[in-house]
């Protein structure tokens, strides 16, 4: 059948509309025609997390049930976490010996990282090696498809970069897997810069509908419109932005009414507001009959681990034979 998909996401807390627009909607499409497997990825939270990880457990937990919720269904998918799969850092460990500094300090989401959150955070061993673990994450189990927003295509590069290394150096091992990235325009954060956890400008699945309003209201709009017979201009807009998404068949009547001032802010934005709670009341009601039960991720983790550690096995089992690890 149907070539293997994998991705990962990093424990941070509850999943919000980024992660949503961005990959997960990909993802939940993608169990009808592909065999796919969707992890935690707990060691790769350490890269930048590694002082407190006291909440490390329960964030696993919220990502579990918020992706239940979103519709990633276990019978369909593999669902699993990083840390249950003890080959992924012996690949790693593999993929480390062949990868060079260089091309990891060139990494641009390395750069980034290192600019905004300062090289004392994150100058450490683990996190300049980053990409190798993905890299193993994804090999280990032979996917050839990997779900991703944007920001991860270096990462995809380098995948494919010691993949191709490693067959030339020890024999054909491994696929170069490619990215499937969203056609969703990119959502802003309620700030306008990209929407993450640690800019806290995220809209979260789980936001109910006041919450929504509020962070809605407070969202930066045309700077220049200051009072409501200004005119607007919707492309320099963080709130039109987010109109591409929820209202692509009435932007450009939207745009009209801005540009000549016919509707204020306000409504343009309660308007937003209602209609991505009405997008996601589906969400938080699953939501909320799945966390009435207390063992349901720890269940969905245990079976997944079952599954991948066998496939993670076999690659590993290959890996060392072409290398000629472990052998007389
Ligand atoms: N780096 C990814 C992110 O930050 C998470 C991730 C880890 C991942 N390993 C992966 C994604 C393997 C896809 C495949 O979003
Ligand atoms: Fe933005 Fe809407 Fe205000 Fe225009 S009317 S500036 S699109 S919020």
């Amino acid at each position: 059948m149907k070539n293997r998909v994998v991705s990962g996401y990093r424990p941070s807390g509850r999943l919000h509309l980024g992660h949503y627009h961005g990959n997960l909607k990909n993802m939940v499409g993608l169990q009808d025609t592909h065999e796919c497997f969707f992890f935690v990825a707990d060691w790769h939270a350490l890269t930048t997390d590694y002082k407190d990880t006291s909440m490390l457990g329960a964030y696993t937990t919220e990502m579990v049930l918020d992706w239940l919720a979103a519709g990633l269904d276990p019978n369909r998918c593999t669902i699993y976490r990083q840390s249950d799969i003890a080959g992924i850092p012996e690949l790693t460990l593999y993929f480390g010996m062949i990868m060079t500094l260089g091309e990891l300090e060139r990494c641009p989401t390395y750069k980034e990282q290192l600019r905004e959150l300062g090289a004392r955070v994150v100058n450490t061993y683990g996190f300049l090696g980053y990409p190798v673990l993905q890299a193993a994450d994804i090999l280990i189990v032979d996917a050839e498809l990997v779900p991703v927003g944007e920001d991860q295509l270096p990462h995809l590069e380098l995948t494919r970069e010691i993949a191709r290394d490693f067959n030339n150096l020890y024999g054909q091992t491994f696929p170069e897997p490619q990215p499937i990235l969203s056609s969703a325009p990119k959502i802003p954060g309620t700030d306008g810069r990209k929407m993450s956890k640690s800019y806290d400008n995220a809209i979260v699945l789980s936001d109910g509908p006041e919450v929504i309003a509020g962070k809605v209201r407070k969202m930066i709009t045309d700077p220049a419109r200051k009072r409501r017979d200004d005119k607007g201009h919707p492309d320099v807009c963080t709130v039109f932005e987010l109109y591409k998404v929820y209202f692509p068949d009435i932007l450009e009547d939207v745009a009209g009414d801005c540009r000549e001032a016919l509707i204020g802010c306000t409504d343009c934005k309660d308007r937003l507001s209602e209609r991505i709670a009405e997008d996601l009341a589906p969400f938080r009601g699953r939501r909320e009959v799945l966390s009435r039960d207390p063992g349901l991720a720890r269940e969905v983790l245990a079976a997944g681990a079952e599954k991948v550690r066998p496939i993670a096995d076999d690659t590993l089992a290959a890996a060392r034979k072409a290398m000629r690890i472990g052998t007389l």
